[in-house]
């Protein structure tokens, strides 16, 4: 019943290998650039590549990577939507060693040999940005709303720890409302749709991706405010539609988040294939865009 990795005797990477890929979904402008970067890489190496869209449930990932362990794959990419849940599937794939790598989400377990990487960014690090720009831009003082991403992931627990650690420093910024808007542009608009008619006061955003903050842009205007100048808006992700966004004066400001993680993720394959040792975090380096930098950066953003 064991299925070996398919090693060449010198070590090297195979020449053909199969990988299945369990995705989220298609919730961000991010989330379809990782997706585009996993298979435009496996089509550029020659790899053949089994893509399963979870559609934002957990339990179609699971089931996903459990028909990836059948069809005998030699190497599974997960996205995990949440944390936690996750044990027991990775410990069928262990047990029949198929290597797993984590793509942009961290997980929660306790015996982390049941993954062999995590390729992702220090989310922590870019809510710490975020505050850190916004403290700055308001003079340490304001009243801010929080749109969360989906309940119980990486980026949303972390994101809300690093914002709330740089606010600590000034007290007088506060979150005055908080709530998920699972990462899309229609939540985060609705979400901000109540926020605001519930509170005149609101100073600025801080959304969790730039999709959620591109739909509370929309919502701020049909309030018959002005967006990145009634309120300020600072977000994460970096993608295209944002730096525009920011290009027009809507959006003030957009921490990156590098999901372009299909080079990386395919070379860790092949060297774990090899039988190569390879760090359990790789960790991309992000930088920040605002009214700054936007225009200027946006010819040569890939996505
Ligand atoms: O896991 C990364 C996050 O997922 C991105 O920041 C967000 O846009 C996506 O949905």
């Amino acid at each position: 019943s064991n299925s070996p990795a398919p090693e060449t005797k010198t070590g090297a990477a195979p020449k053909k290998y199969t990988v299945g890929f369990s995705q989220i979904g298609a919730e961000s402008a991010w989330r379809t650039a990782e997706t585009k970067s996993v298979q435009d890489e496996a089509q550029k190496r020659g790899v053949t590549l089994k893509f399963a869209d979870g559609q934002q449930k957990q339990e179609l990932q699971i089931q996903a990577v459990r028909s990836f362990i059948a069809q005998k794959v030699d190497v599974i990419f997960l996205a995990p939507k949440v944390e936690t849940g996750w044990e027991p599937v990775l410990r069928e794939a262990k047990r029949v060693n198929i290597p797993v790598i984590l793509l942009d989400r961290g997980i929660k377990v306790s015996d982390d040999s049941l993954y062999k990487t995590l390729l992702t960014s220090d989310f922590v690090e870019e809510g710490r940005m975020a505050a850190n720009w916004l403290a700055k831009r308001m003079n340490g003082k304001g009243n801010i709303v929080e749109l969360q991403g989906t309940v119980g992931s990486a980026p949303a627990n972390d994101r809300k720890q690093g914002f709330a650690e740089v606010l600590a420093k000034f007290p007088d910024m506060k979150v005055t409302r908080s709530q998920t808007g699972d990462f899309t542009i229609a939540k985060g608009k609705e979400v901000m749709e109540a926020f605001l008619k519930a509170d005149p006061t609101i100073q600025a955003v801080y959304a969790h991706n730039d999709d959620m903050a591109l739909g509370a842009a929309q919502a701020i205007e049909e309030a018959g405010k002005k967006p990145g100048k009634d309120i300020i808006l600072v977000s994460i992700d970096g993608v295209h539609q944002a730096l525009e966004a920011i290009k027009d004066g809507k959006l003030n400001c957009s921490v990156e988040c590098n999901p372009l993680l299909g080079p990386g993720a395919f070379d860790a394959a092949e060297q774990i294939l090899a039988g190569k040792d390879v760090p359990k975090r790789i960790v991309s380096k992000d930088q920040q865009f605002d009214e700054s930098t936007a225009a200027q950066a946006l010819p040569t953003r890939k996505y």
